[in-house]
C-alpha cells in the first residue's frame, strides 16, 4: 500500500500523491475475514488496522525486498501501492546545494515488482491496480497480461470520486479473460470487500 519515496539526498525525495487508503482498507477487510495479513506499506499517515502485521518501507527497492521475504507464505498478493517507476541514479549523502540555474536529475528505472511476481506466480492469486488518465480499459488489459495477473482494478484519475486521497473510488475490474466489470462510485472499504469477494470466487 501507499506511495514509495525515492531519495535524492537526506532531505528530498521523489514520490506521488498516494495516501494508502485503498490498501489499508483491503488489509482491514482481509484481517476481518480471518486472513493473516502483511501490510507492506510506503509512508502514509494512516494507522495500521489491528491484527495486521505492518512492514513499513520507503523505496520501491525496499518494498520489493520485503515482499520477496514473505512471498512464499502468501496465497494472495494485492498490489495497491503506487510504486515510483524511477529513482534517482545517485542518492547524495549530503544535502545538494543550489548552484547553477539548471539542475539535471538522472533517474533509473525501478524494478516492476508486480511484473517480477507475475513471473513466479505459481498458483497464487495476483491482483494489481492501475491508475490511468487515458485509454483505461486498453491499458489495464495490457497490464493484466504483461504482469500475469488474475485481475486488475483500474481507475481513471480524472473521474470524480476516484483517485488519490478520496474515501471513494470508481473502478473497473478487468480479468485475464478480458471481462470488464464497471462498478459505480463506492467507498474504498466497500470496494475492498468486493475485491476480496472476487478473489474468493477465483
Ligand atoms: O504499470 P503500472 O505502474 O501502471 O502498474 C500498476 C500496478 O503495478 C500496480 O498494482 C502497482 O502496485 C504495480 N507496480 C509495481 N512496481 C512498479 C510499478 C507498478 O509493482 N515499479
Amino acid at each position: 500500500a501507499g506511495p514509495t519515496r525515492e531519495a535524492i539526498d537526506p532531505v528530498r525525495y521523489i514520490s506521488n500523491h498516494s495516501t494508502g487508503k485503498m490498501g489499508y482498507s483491503i488489509a482491514y477487510k482481509a484481517v476481518d475475514r480471518g486472513a493473516k495479513v502483511y501490510l507492506i506499506s510506503g509512508p502514509t499517515s494512516l494507522k495500521a488496522p489491528e491484527g495486521v502485521q505492518l512492514i513499513p518501507v520507503n523505496s520501491a527497492r525496499e518494498m520489493h525486498e520485503k515482499i520477496m521475504e514473505h512471498y512464499d507464505e502468501a496465497d494472495i498478493v494485492i498490489m495497491s501501492a503506487a510504486v515510483a517507476d524511477y529513482a534517482p541514479a545517485i542518492t547524495h549523502q549530503q544535502k545538494v546545494k543550489k548552484s547553477d540555474e539548471k539542475l539535471i536529475l538522472e533517474l533509473v528505472k525501478n524494478p516492476d515488482i508486480l511484473y517480477e511476481l507475475g513471473k513466479i506466480k505459481g498458483d497464487k492469486i495476483l491482483v494489481g491496480f492501475a491508475m490511468e488518465t487515458e485509454n483505461l480499459v486498453e491499458n489495464a488489459k495490457e497490464k493484466v497480461s504483461k504482469k500475469n495477473l488474475d485481475f486488475i482494478v483500474a481507475n481513471d484519475l480524472f473521474t470524480e470520486g476516484a483517485g488519490f486521497g478520496t474515501d471513494t473510488n470508481v473502478v473497473k475490474i478487468i480479468d485475464r479473460r478480458g471481462n470488464v466489470e464497471s462498478l459505480p462510485k463506492m467507498a474504498k472499504l466497500d470496494l475492498a470487500d468486493l475485491i476480496l469477494d472476487r478473489i474468493i470466487k477465483l
